[in-house]
């Protein structure tokens, strides 16, 4: 049977992390993998996650499965922290199931659509995340692309953006990344955002949001604004949310697709939908990471904790912005560097040549995405300078 298969090239950037293990080198730093680090490189557990954790394995009387569509209050905690806490009256017209991860929730979500509407089209930015074509397309969605990204000016290319999708078809979805855009870190700000709100409300486009990185750009509640603005103006979207990064959660597959519908008729029909789709991909979705996160979002002081965690993490890749923009300018004054400090979230886009991405790999252990997409929490207080010295002649 599988005599005819051959072996895939590794994928591009879990490749460059088996380089980069592999590379006995003292000095190497790695930019390229998608999670946070702290100063000593690590990807620590946070400390809510410890405590809620502890206290789960304490109390915790079975390991039966989860209902279909996930633990109750996990639903009920990410909806809100989503949505805001003023959102109580969309919760009747909106279906939420937990997910294995964002990555769970893209597919659950194209899965649902293909139920709703065969063969629906989604706009995706050109860039945007890698997986999101093969996560929707393996879902039987038709893909689309329409210009995202300025890279001269390394801003939002609004006015093509517009264009393209005042030409999508009626009915047809477009996918959104709600903040900390990965990989250009450039986010549309909020009259950008309404200008793209009027063009799919005009158009009846379908928003389907993607969210793994509140609380790493600004704050918890500005991330979230485009999807809570997105819910005024339209009555149907879809939100793929991903507790991976902001509770630091990534291996316990944690998140949740949120749709809502013109009512609470629609909403069931979704749920029991999405329901049985999720039943013929995985069945239930995992319990441990959604039991934690909802025993932090429930409990007044883990969430402080939490908060006061996530927010120091954004503090500090804001300040590494400022760091590398910085020590760019002192090797290279006359350096185009000042916009990577007004971006957010833990990407952003060099715009190297691949020469020069490579040379910064093969001759000084510096990994990055042949893209030039470095993750900012790969940098750390100790290798800033270094790193923006090699960087600053080569851009
Ligand atoms: C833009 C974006 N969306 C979704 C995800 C999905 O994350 P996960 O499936 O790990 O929760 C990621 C992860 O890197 C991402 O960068």
């Amino acid at each position: 049977m599988f005599e005819m298969l051959e072996t895939l090239p590794a994928d591009p950037i879990l490749g460059l992390a088996t380089a980069y293990r592999e590379d006995p080198s003292p000095d190497k730093v790695d930019l390229s993998v998608g999670v946070y680090r702290n100063r000593a490189g690590q990807t620590p557990v946070m400390a809510a996650v410890i405590a809620a954790e502890r206290s789960l394995i304490e109390q915790q009387l079975t390991k039966a499965y989860l209902p279909p569509a996930g633990a109750p209050a996990f639903r009920e905690g990410i909806f809100r922290l989503v949505l805001g806490t003023g959102a109580a009256g969309l919760r009747e017209r909106s279906a939420v199931i937990q997910a294995p991860g964002g990555c769970g929730a893209l597919r659950l979500g194209a899965e649902l659509i293909q139920r709703a509407s065969p063969g629906a089209v989604i706009h995706l930015g050109d860039p945007t995340w890698p997986n999101h074509g093969p996560l929707l397309a393996g879902g039987g969605l038709a893909l689309a692309r329409h210009p995202y990204y300025d890279a001269s000016r390394h801003v939002v290319d609004l006015q093509p953006l517009l264009a393209a999708l005042e030409q999508a078809q009626e009915g047809s979805l477009v996918l959104l990344q709600a903040s900390s855009h990965n990989p250009t870190g450039a986010d549309p700000d909020r009259p950008q955002w309404e200008a793209i709100l009027d063009v799919v409300a005009q158009r009846r486009l379908v928003p389907f949001f993607d969210i793994a990185y509140q609380g790493l750009g600004d704050d918890l509640d500005a991330d979230a604004w485009s999807i809570r603005r997105a819910a005024e103006r339209v009555p149907e979207m879809l939100v793929a949310v991903s507790c991976s990064k902001c509770f630091g959660l990534y291996r316990e597959r944690t998140g949740a697709l949120i749709v809502l519908g013109a009512d609470a008729g629609r909403a069931r029909a979704i749920e029991s939908q999405a329901n049985k789709a999720a039943r013929s991909m995985y069945s239930m979705p995992p319990g441990h990471g959604a039991l934690i996160a909802e025993r932090i979002l429930g409990d007044e002081t883990l969430a402080t904790n939490w908060r006061a965690e996530l927010a120091a993490m954004a503090a500090r890749l804001r300040s590494l912005r400022r760091d590398f923009v910085a020590a760019v300018k002192a090797t290279r004054p006359d350096a185009d560097i000042d916009w990577l400090a007004g971006q957010r979230g833990m990407f952003s886009l060099l715009g190297l040549k691949p020469e020069a991405v490579r040379e910064l790999r093969e001759q000084h252990h510096i990994y990055m995405g042949l893209d030039s997409r470095i993750n900012i929490a790969g940098l750390s207080e100790d290798n800033v300078g270094r790193v923006a010295e090699l960087v600053a002649p080569r851009l």
